[in-house]
Protein backbone atom coordinates (compact mmCIF):
# COMPACT_ATOMS: atom_id res chain seq x y z
CA UNK A 1 0.00 0.00 0.00
CA UNK A 2 1.44 3.79 -0.92
CA UNK A 3 2.30 5.79 1.95
CA UNK A 4 1.72 9.18 2.92
CA UNK A 5 3.80 11.58 4.86
CA UNK A 6 1.99 13.53 7.02
CA UNK A 7 0.97 16.87 6.61
CA UNK A 8 3.36 18.19 8.84
CA UNK A 9 5.91 16.57 7.19
CA UNK A 10 4.46 16.94 3.58
CA UNK A 11 5.33 20.76 3.66
CA UNK A 12 7.11 22.09 0.92
CA UNK A 13 10.17 22.11 3.42
CA UNK A 14 10.60 18.61 2.60
CA UNK A 15 9.26 18.32 -1.14
CA UNK A 16 11.85 15.28 -1.80
CA UNK A 17 12.98 12.73 1.15
CA UNK A 18 14.83 10.39 1.34
CA UNK A 19 14.73 8.37 5.02
CA UNK A 20 17.08 5.46 6.10
CA UNK A 21 17.74 4.81 2.87
CA UNK A 22 19.59 1.45 1.84
CA UNK A 23 20.42 -0.33 -1.63
CA UNK A 24 22.71 -3.36 -1.53
CA UNK A 25 22.87 -5.14 -4.95
CA UNK A 26 23.12 -8.78 -5.73
CA UNK A 27 26.03 -9.79 -7.21
CA UNK A 28 27.66 -12.80 -8.85
CA UNK A 29 30.26 -12.14 -5.58
CA UNK A 30 27.52 -12.04 -3.27
CA UNK A 31 25.71 -8.51 -1.97
CA UNK A 32 27.06 -5.14 -2.47
CA UNK A 33 25.82 -2.96 -0.09
CA UNK A 34 26.31 0.69 -2.34
CA UNK A 35 24.21 2.92 -0.01
CA UNK A 36 23.69 3.22 3.71
CA UNK A 37 21.41 5.00 5.99
CA UNK A 38 21.02 7.90 3.61
CA UNK A 39 18.57 10.52 4.88
CA UNK A 40 17.90 13.63 2.70
CA UNK A 41 15.70 16.58 2.39
CA UNK A 42 14.99 18.90 -0.32
CA UNK A 43 12.87 21.92 0.02
CA UNK A 44 10.46 23.40 -3.23
CA UNK A 45 12.81 25.42 -5.26
CA UNK A 46 16.11 24.10 -4.19
CA UNK A 47 19.22 23.21 -6.32
CA UNK A 48 20.98 20.24 -4.71
CA UNK A 49 24.20 18.57 -6.01
CA UNK A 50 25.95 15.50 -5.05
CA UNK A 51 28.94 15.11 -5.03
CA UNK A 52 31.65 11.92 -4.55
CA UNK A 53 34.19 10.10 -6.27
CA UNK A 54 33.07 7.67 -9.11
CA UNK A 55 31.25 4.82 -7.14
CA UNK A 56 30.29 6.26 -4.23
CA UNK A 57 26.72 5.39 -5.61
CA UNK A 58 25.12 9.61 -6.45
CA UNK A 59 23.69 7.98 -9.43
CA UNK A 60 22.32 5.09 -7.03
CA UNK A 61 20.43 8.18 -5.30
CA UNK A 62 19.37 9.59 -8.33
CA UNK A 63 17.67 6.57 -9.75
CA UNK A 64 15.80 5.94 -6.82
CA UNK A 65 14.38 9.22 -7.00
CA UNK A 66 12.95 8.60 -10.41
CA UNK A 67 11.81 5.51 -9.29
CA UNK A 68 13.73 3.17 -11.96
CA UNK A 69 14.63 1.30 -8.91
CA UNK A 70 13.29 0.43 -5.54
CA UNK A 71 15.02 0.59 -1.84
CA UNK A 72 16.26 -2.33 0.12
CA UNK A 73 15.73 -0.93 3.35
CA UNK A 74 14.03 2.86 3.90
CA UNK A 75 11.20 5.09 2.42
CA UNK A 76 11.46 8.03 -0.23
CA UNK A 77 8.76 10.42 -0.56
CA UNK A 78 8.10 13.09 -3.57
CA UNK A 79 5.40 16.30 -2.42
CA UNK A 80 4.22 13.69 0.35
CA UNK A 81 3.73 10.21 -1.36
CA UNK A 82 6.14 7.24 -1.29
CA UNK A 83 8.01 7.07 -4.57
CA UNK A 84 6.42 3.67 -6.13
CA UNK A 85 8.24 4.16 -9.48
CA UNK A 86 8.67 6.18 -12.65
CA UNK A 87 6.14 9.63 -13.00
CA UNK A 88 6.19 12.47 -14.99
CA UNK A 89 6.69 14.69 -12.03
CA UNK A 90 10.16 13.10 -11.77
CA UNK A 91 12.18 13.70 -15.21
CA UNK A 92 15.94 12.54 -15.33
CA UNK A 93 18.55 13.68 -18.12
CA UNK A 94 21.14 11.24 -18.25
CA UNK A 95 25.02 11.41 -18.65
CA UNK A 96 24.47 9.63 -22.60
CA UNK A 97 21.43 11.43 -24.12
CA UNK A 98 19.36 8.61 -24.38
CA UNK A 99 17.27 9.89 -27.69
CA UNK A 100 15.77 7.41 -29.85
CA UNK A 101 17.67 7.08 -33.15
CA UNK A 102 15.40 7.05 -35.60
CA UNK A 103 13.15 9.80 -34.46
CA UNK A 104 14.00 13.50 -35.27
CA UNK A 105 14.71 16.03 -32.26
CA UNK A 106 10.98 17.22 -32.52
CA UNK A 107 9.30 13.54 -32.38
CA UNK A 108 12.06 12.71 -29.37
CA UNK A 109 10.42 15.63 -27.48
CA UNK A 110 6.75 15.25 -28.77
CA UNK A 111 6.55 11.83 -27.67
CA UNK A 112 7.24 12.33 -24.16
CA UNK A 113 5.29 15.56 -24.30
CA UNK A 114 1.93 13.17 -25.64
CA UNK A 115 3.05 10.44 -23.00
CA UNK A 116 2.27 13.18 -20.10
CA UNK A 117 -0.64 15.64 -21.55
CA UNK A 118 -2.46 13.12 -23.72
CA UNK A 119 -3.08 10.01 -21.70
CA UNK A 120 -6.44 9.15 -21.55
CA UNK A 121 -9.70 10.60 -22.73
CA UNK A 122 -9.89 12.99 -19.71
CA UNK A 123 -6.39 14.04 -20.07
CA UNK A 124 -6.51 15.17 -23.52
CA UNK A 125 -4.93 18.14 -24.74
CA UNK A 126 -5.58 19.31 -28.39
CA UNK A 127 -2.38 18.51 -30.92
CA UNK A 128 -1.91 22.19 -31.46
CA UNK A 129 -0.84 22.71 -27.97
CA UNK A 130 1.23 19.57 -27.75
CA UNK A 131 3.15 21.09 -30.81
CA UNK A 132 3.02 24.51 -28.85
CA UNK A 133 4.75 22.71 -25.86
CA UNK A 134 7.42 20.76 -28.39
CA UNK A 135 8.18 23.91 -30.44
CA UNK A 136 8.73 26.05 -26.73
CA UNK A 137 10.69 23.82 -25.29
CA UNK A 138 13.03 23.27 -28.06
CA UNK A 139 13.20 26.89 -28.47
CA UNK A 140 14.14 26.75 -24.66
CA UNK A 141 17.05 25.11 -25.23
CA UNK A 142 18.31 26.91 -28.53
CA UNK A 143 17.56 23.84 -30.96
CA UNK A 144 14.94 25.52 -33.21
CA UNK A 145 16.54 25.09 -35.99
CA UNK A 146 17.51 21.50 -35.98
CA UNK A 147 13.82 20.21 -35.09
CA UNK A 148 13.86 18.03 -38.11
CA UNK A 149 17.41 16.63 -37.56
CA UNK A 150 17.62 13.08 -36.53
CA UNK A 151 20.37 12.17 -33.67
CA UNK A 152 23.34 11.18 -35.88
CA UNK A 153 23.16 14.18 -37.79
CA UNK A 154 23.59 16.63 -34.44
CA UNK A 155 26.16 16.95 -32.07
CA UNK A 156 26.75 16.05 -28.81
CA UNK A 157 26.06 19.06 -26.91
CA UNK A 158 22.35 19.38 -29.22
CA UNK A 159 21.82 15.83 -28.04
CA UNK A 160 22.18 16.75 -24.46
CA UNK A 161 19.74 19.85 -24.83
CA UNK A 162 17.36 17.80 -26.42
CA UNK A 163 17.27 15.45 -23.85
CA UNK A 164 16.95 18.50 -21.58
CA UNK A 165 14.51 19.90 -23.99
CA UNK A 166 12.14 16.96 -23.47
CA UNK A 167 12.74 16.62 -19.81
CA UNK A 168 11.58 20.03 -19.69
CA UNK A 169 8.27 19.67 -22.07
CA UNK A 170 6.99 17.61 -19.33
CA UNK A 171 7.13 20.22 -16.91
CA UNK A 172 8.59 17.97 -14.14
CA UNK A 173 8.14 19.10 -10.50
CA UNK A 174 11.75 17.68 -9.71
CA UNK A 175 14.68 17.54 -12.70
CA UNK A 176 17.21 14.92 -11.84
CA UNK A 177 20.40 15.66 -13.55
CA UNK A 178 23.05 12.67 -13.90
CA UNK A 179 25.85 14.15 -14.87
CA UNK A 180 24.19 15.38 -18.26
CA UNK A 181 27.37 17.38 -19.41
CA UNK A 182 30.04 14.85 -18.74
CA UNK A 183 30.57 13.50 -22.17
CA UNK A 184 31.28 17.09 -23.54
CA UNK A 185 34.10 19.08 -24.18
CA UNK A 186 34.80 21.88 -21.14
CA UNK A 187 34.01 24.73 -23.53
CA UNK A 188 30.31 22.89 -24.34
CA UNK A 189 29.81 22.15 -21.23
CA UNK A 190 30.68 25.48 -19.51
CA UNK A 191 28.02 26.96 -21.83
CA UNK A 192 25.21 24.10 -21.39
CA UNK A 193 25.93 24.79 -18.10
CA UNK A 194 25.44 28.63 -18.05
CA UNK A 195 22.18 28.10 -20.33
CA UNK A 196 20.56 25.20 -17.54
CA UNK A 197 20.92 28.38 -14.94
CA UNK A 198 19.06 30.69 -17.26
CA UNK A 199 16.76 27.96 -17.70
CA UNK A 200 15.99 27.23 -14.01
CA UNK A 201 15.71 30.65 -13.60
CA UNK A 202 12.90 31.25 -15.85
N1 LIG B 1 22.99 -2.73 -10.76
C1 LIG B 1 24.08 -2.81 -10.00
N2 LIG B 1 24.52 -4.01 -9.59
C2 LIG B 1 25.61 -4.11 -8.80
N3 LIG B 1 26.32 -3.06 -8.36
C3 LIG B 1 25.92 -1.84 -8.74
C4 LIG B 1 24.79 -1.65 -9.59
N4 LIG B 1 24.62 -0.32 -9.79
C5 LIG B 1 25.62 0.27 -9.12
N5 LIG B 1 26.40 -0.63 -8.48
C6 LIG B 1 27.56 -0.34 -7.63
O1 LIG B 1 27.17 0.62 -6.66
C7 LIG B 1 28.18 1.60 -6.46
C8 LIG B 1 27.60 2.98 -6.73
O2 LIG B 1 27.35 3.12 -8.12
P1 LIG B 1 26.86 4.49 -8.75
O3 LIG B 1 26.60 4.23 -10.19
O4 LIG B 1 25.73 5.00 -7.95
O5 LIG B 1 28.13 5.43 -8.54
P2 LIG B 1 28.34 6.96 -8.95
O6 LIG B 1 28.62 7.71 -7.69
O7 LIG B 1 27.20 7.42 -9.78
O8 LIG B 1 29.67 6.88 -9.82
P3 LIG B 1 30.12 7.72 -11.14
O9 LIG B 1 30.62 9.05 -10.63
O10 LIG B 1 31.23 6.90 -11.71
O11 LIG B 1 28.94 7.81 -12.06
C9 LIG B 1 29.31 1.22 -7.39
O12 LIG B 1 30.28 0.53 -6.65
C10 LIG B 1 28.68 0.31 -8.42
O13 LIG B 1 29.59 -0.65 -8.88
MG1 LIG C 1 26.99 7.97 -11.79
Amino acid sequence: MEKTLTTEKANSDRYVQLENVDMTFSTKKGDFNALKNINLSIREGEFVSIIGHSGCGKSTVLNLIAGLTQPTEGLLFCAGREIAGPGPQRAVVFQNHSLLPWLTCYENVYLAVERVFCTSAEKKEPKTQLKTRTDAALELVGLTHATDKRPNEISGGMKQRVGIARALAMEPKVLLLDEPFGALDALTRANLQDELMKIMAK
